[in-house]
């Protein structure tokens, strides 16, 4: 089976190879505007994403938002997280800001939403989240964004120094892909 997946960011693309091996994933054919994501939720900017790919090229597509929300926070940034310290900040300046704001110990959540819209406008939300805590130092050379703070529950690593599939097995992108393998195979 072949699948559009909207999305520009390397990192997901690889990471969606990844955990969803038995598919032919597309990605985004130039010059398909990607409109901004001003939605007030993960599913509302997921699907923003999603209905646009869909439309521009009659392909079932499907897009992923997520986030980090930190308790100390109170949820921020959430959907917020990947423009957090500015629009167009580079992902250091964004896990410095967090850094700066979070206490090392203190709760962090990582939420996915994935949406599946085909052609005809049916719309399907798949949702993954992975609790973990901030780690004292930023480490780790592996994944992207916040995972050389992010130290997932019942782990002493962080996110970042993780292999590829100890991070896929407990991360919210892989629980949130796993939901929507399953339900491709229904
Ligand atoms: P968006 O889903 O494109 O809006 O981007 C979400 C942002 O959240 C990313 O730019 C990262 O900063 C952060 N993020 C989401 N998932 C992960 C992850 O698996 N690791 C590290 N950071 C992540």
């Amino acid at each position: 089976m072949r699948l559009l997946l909207a999305t520009r960011n390397d990192h997901k693309m690889r990471e969606f190879a990844r955990l969803m091996p038995g598919l032919e994933l597309d990605p985004l054919p130039e010059g398909v505007e990607t409109p901004p994501e001003d939605g007030g939720s993960y599913a509302d900017n997921a699907l923003i994403k999603a209905r646009a790919a869909a439309r521009a090229t009659g392909r079932a597509a499907v897009a992923d938002d997520s986030g980090i929300e930190a308790e100390a926070l109170g949820g921020a940034p959430g959907i917020h997280s990947a423009r957090y310290a500015g629009a167009g900040a580079s992902d250091g300046a964004n896990l410095a800001l967090l850094r700066e704001r979070v206490p090392p110990g203190s709760a962090l959540r990582y939420v996915c939403v994935i949406a599946h819209v085909d052609p005809a406008g049916e719309e399907h939300l798949f949702y993954g989240a992975c609790d973990g805590t901030m780690a004292p130092n930023a480490t780790g050379p592996r994944g992207f964004g916040y995972d050389p703070v992010f130290v997932p529950a019942g782990e002493t690593r962080t996110m970042a120094e993780l292999a590829d599939a100890e991070k896929d097995a407990m991360s919210h992108r892989g629980r949130a892909a796993r939901a929507l393998g399953e339900w491709l195979r229904t």
